[in-house]
């Protein structure tokens, strides 16, 4: 299964979306393991706001639903250990959710190890850089997106547009 980006500047819904998407793995067996530095309440079989500690338990897991809030912060520190988390995650069978405000907070080597977009409001700079990496022109409405709108984008196949609230 692929890694996802879950993208969209402050209160737009990412955590929000991430936490319905985690329900839905647990729902269906796969165990869910977060990192989140915000401390924010997830449904999760693991969940910690240590990225030492969430590195050792993710090398000792597979297949698991992997989910990094604030990537940006997270992803930085995680690349001191190494140079590419996202394939290291392949090999493990996981499949991880990055979750940023902006996409340069994400290091390349991740971004493009990512299948997936899931894209909330961000500014217009971000969307036009965003719409040439993912060659996709539904990106360009995403600066005018209101709390909780989405696209989600795949490297294959037709984007679909969401609302949470
Ligand atoms: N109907 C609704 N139900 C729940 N939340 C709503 C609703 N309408 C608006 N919101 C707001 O949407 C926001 C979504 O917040 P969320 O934590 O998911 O954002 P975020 O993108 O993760 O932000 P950050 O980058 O700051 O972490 C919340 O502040 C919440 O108050
Ligand atoms: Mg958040």
């Amino acid at each position: 299964m692929a890694h996802t980006l879950i993208l969209g500047q402050t209160e737009s819904g990412k955590t929000t979306f991430a936490r319905i998407l985690a329900e839905k793995y647990r729902a269906r067996g796969i165990p869910v393991l977060v990192l989140d530095a915000a401390h924010n309440a997830w449904p999760a079989d693991y969940q910690t706001a240590d990225a030492g500690e969430f590195m050792q338990t993710t090398i000792r897991s597979r297949g698991a639903a992997v989910f990094i809030d604030e990537a940006g912060r997270a992803v930085s520190w995680l690349n001191k250990d190494m140079a590419d988390v996202a394939s290291m995650y392949r090999h493990l069978g996981h499949f991880a959710h990055f979750i940023a405000q902006r996409p340069t907070m994400v290091a390349p080597t991740v971004r493009h190890n990512c299948s997936r977009m899931v894209l909330f409001s961000v500014s217009r700079a971000d969307a036009a850089d965003l719409g040439k990496e993912w060659t996709c022109d539904e990106i360009a409405a995403a600066p005018q997106f209101k709390q909780g709108e989405h696209l989600i984008i795949s490297r294959f196949g037709a984007p679909v547009r969401g609302n949470l609230f």
